[in-house]
C-alpha cells in the first residue's frame, strides 16, 4: 500500500517536474552555449541512454564522438568530461581556482557532513585551513626521513609472515592483499595515533576494516547515481541512505571513542611532563582544536578522510603492481636483478635506496600509467558558471579530467597498452608522477592534487622491492596470469578479485 502511494505521488511530481522542465530548458537552453554531449530529455537529461555506469572507458567513447570538452545531462547533474592535455592544463592549473571546489553527491554529502572534511570541501578558507593543519604531521620530507624506518619494519614484517608459512605460499599460495592491507593501516595509523595493529586478528583493526569497508562499498557503488542524478527518484534510495547514515555514525563513532578520545588522554598525561609534546598526527590536529582553528566534528573528518585517502589507493596500487609483475614475468627478473646489483645478497632495501633504483621506480610509475586507482581524479567543480575551451560551463557542474586517457593516448604513447616500464627510462624518461608533465598525472596536480603523493611513493618502492627481493612471485596454481578485470567504482578502479598469489622463496624452484 505504502509503495503505491509513493509510486503514485513521483508519477505526479514527475509529470508535473516534467512541464516545469520543458518551460525551464527551453527559456534557459537558449543563452547558454554548452559542450556537445547525448540528446537530453526533460528531467531524466542523458541518463536514460547512458544509464548509472560512467567510467574512463565509457568517457573515451562519449569523447570520440562528442570532443575533448563533452557535457552529459544526467538528469539534475551536470557532467563535464575533460581527455585533452591542454583542457586538463586549463582545468586544474590555470582556472585552478574556478575548478577546484568539489563535486560531492548524496552519498558523499552524509559520508562527510556536507564538506566539513577536506578532500569533499569546495575551495576557500576551509579547505586551505584543513590542508594546513594536515600537511605539518602528514605530508612533507621530515615525516619521510622520521617514519620511513617504521615503513620498512613492516615491510619486513609482511615478509617474515609469507615466510612463516612458506610451504603454503609456495603450494597454493596466499592472499597477500590481506596482509599488505594491514601493513598500510599501521602505516597511516603510526603516523595519525602512534598506533600499530599486532595482526589481522586485532579486534579494533576487524572493527575498523569492517566499518571502513562498508563506506567503501556503499561510496563506490554505482547504484545509487539514479538517486543523484533525478532528484524525484530519491524516494527509491531512501533505505541506502539510511544504511550511510548508520555506517557514518558507527565509523565516526569507533574513530572518537577507540582512537581520538584515548589519544586525547595519552597527549595529556604526556603535556604534564612536556609542555611542547606533539607526537602525532592527531596532536596536531587536537591542538587546532584547542585553538579554535576546528571543531571537533572537523578533527573526525580528517580522520575519516585520510581512512579513505591514503588505505585503499595505496592498497589497490599494489596488488596492480604485483599483478603486472606476475603478468610480466621478464620485469619481475629485470627489477629483481636491479635489486641485486645495486644492493647486493644481504642488504633488504630501505626508502634511501628506492632513489638508486631506477627500474623500481619505472615500474611505479608504469603501474600507476595503466592501472591508474583514481582514473579521472576525484571530481572537480566549478562553483560558478565558467568559460572552458569555448564553452560555458554552468556553475555547480561535475568536471572528470580523463586522466587515464591523457596517459594512455596512443596519439601520445607509444603502445600504451603495454606494460613497459622501460618506457620511463627510455623515451618518456622526463616525465615523474608529480604532474610535471600533464599527459601522465595519477596524483593530479595543482591545488587539489594528491598531498599523500610524498609517502605513497616510497611506500610501494619499499614494499615492491622487498618481496622481489625475497620471493619469486607467481599466479595462482593452475592459472597461468593474474586475473585483471577491474572494478570501476565512482571514481577509483580495483581489481575485481582479490588474487591468490604463490610466493617462492628466492632460489628454490
Ligand atoms: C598510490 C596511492 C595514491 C593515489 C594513486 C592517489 C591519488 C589521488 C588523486 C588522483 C587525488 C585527486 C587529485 C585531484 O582531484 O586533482 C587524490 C587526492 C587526495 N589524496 Fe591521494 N592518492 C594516493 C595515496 C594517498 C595517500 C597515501 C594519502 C594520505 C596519506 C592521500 C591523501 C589524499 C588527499 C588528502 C587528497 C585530497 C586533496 C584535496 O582535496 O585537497 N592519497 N589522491
Amino acid at each position: 500500500m505504502d509503495f503505491l502511494l509513493l509510486l503514485q505521488k513521483s508519477l505526479v511530481a514527475l509529470f508535473a517536474a516534467v512541464a516545469a522542465a520543458i518551460v525551464v530548458s527551453k527559456l534557459r537552453g537558449k543563452r547558454l552555449n554548452l559542450p556537445p554531449g547525448p540528446f537530453k530529455y526533460p528531467i531524466f537529461g542523458s541518463w536514460l541512454q547512458v544509464g548509472n555506469s560512467l567510467d574512463h572507458h565509457d568517457f573515451i567513447k562519449y569523447a570520440k564522438k562528442f570532443g575533448h570538452l563533452f557535457l552529459l545531462k544526467m538528469g539534475q547533474r551536470h557532467i563535464a568530461v575533460i581527455s585533452s592535455p591542454e583542457l586538463a592544463k586549463e582545468v586544474l592549473l590555470t582556472q585552478g581556482k574556478a575548478f577546484g571546489s568539489r563535486s560531492r553527491n548524496i552519498v558523499f554529502d552524509i559520508f562527510t557532513g556536507k564538506g566539513q572534511d577536506m578532500i569533499f570541501t569546495d575551495y576557500g578558507d576551509h579547505w586551505r585551513k584543513m590542508r594546513r593543519i594536515v600537511t605539518v604531521p602528514f605530508f612533507t620530507n621530515k615525516v619521510v626521513q622520521q617514519y620511513h624506518g617504521d615503513w620498512e619494519a613492516e615491510a619486513a614484517e609482511v615478509v617474515e609472515h609469507v615466510r612463516s608459512n612458506i610451504a603454503a605460499a609456495a603450494a597454493e599460495g596466499v592472499v597477500l592483499r590481506r596482509r599488505l592491507e594491514l601493513m598500510i593501516y599501521n602505516n597511516v595509523y603510526k603516523i595519525m595515533f602512534d598506533k600499530k595493529f599486532e595482526s589481522e586478528e586485532d579486534p579494533l583493526y576487524v572493527k575498523l576494516k569492517s566499518v571502513n569497508g562498508e563506506r567503501s562499498r556503499l561510496g563506490q557503488s554505482l547504484e545509487y547515481n539514479f538517486g543523484d542524478f533525478v532528484p524525484i527518484l530519491r524516494p527509491f534510495l531512501k533505505g541506502y541512505l539510511e544504511k550511510c547514515k548508520e555506517v557514518t555514525r558507527r565509523r565516526l563513532n569507533l574513530y572518537k571513542d577507540s582512537f581520538v578520545e584515548e589519544r586525547r588522554k595519552i597527549a595529556l598525561v604526556e603535556e604534564e611532563k612536556d609542555k611542547n609534546r606533539v607526537k602525532c598526527g592527531i596532536d596536531h590536529f587536537l591542538v587546532s582544536q584547542q585553538n579554535g582553528e576546528i571543531n571537533e566534528d572537523n578533527v573526525l573528518y580528517i580522520v575519516e578522510n585520510m581512512n579513505v585517502a591514503a588505505i585503499e589507493t595505496t592498497v589497490w596500487a599494489l596488488e596492480w603492481a604485483i599483478a603486472e609483475l606476475i603478468n610480466n614475468p621478464e620485469t619481475q627478473k629485470k627489477l629483481r636483478a636491479e635489486l641485486d646489483a645495486v644492493l647486493g645478497p644481504n642488504k633488504q632495501v630501505t626508502e634511501p635506496d628506492t632513489h638508486k633504483l631506477p627500474y623500481l621506480q619505472a615500474v611505479i610509475k608504469e603501474t600507476l600509467r595503466l592501472r591508474m586507482v583514481v582514473p579521472c581524479l576525484v571530481p572537480h567543480m566549478n562553483l560558478d558558471k565558467a568559460n572552458l575551451g569555448g564553452y560555458e560551463i554552468p556553475a555547480e557542474s561535475r568536471i572528470f579530467v580523463n586522466a587515464w586517457w591523457l596517459a594512455n593516448d596512443p596519439a601520445r604513447w607509444k603502445k600504451p597498452e603495454e606494460f613497459r616500464p622501460e618506457r620511463f627510462l627510455e623515451e618518456e624518461s622526463n616525465v615523474e608522477a608529480n604532474g610535471n608533465d600533464i599527459k601522465y598525472i595519477p596524483f593530479g596536480v595543482g591545488r587539489r592534487s594528491c598531498p599523500g603523493i610524498i609517502m605513497a611513493i616510497p611506500i610501494m618502492g619499499i614494499t615492491l622491492g622487498r618481496l622481489v627481493q625475497n620471493f619469486e612471485l607467481f599466479p595462482p596454481p593452475g592459472q597461468s596470469r593474474i586475473d585483471t578485470a577491474e572494478n570501476n567504482g565512482q571514481f577509483a578502479t580495483r581489481m575485481s578479485k582479490q588474487s591468490i598469489i604463490v610466493l617462492k622463496p628466492r632460489n628454490i624452484a
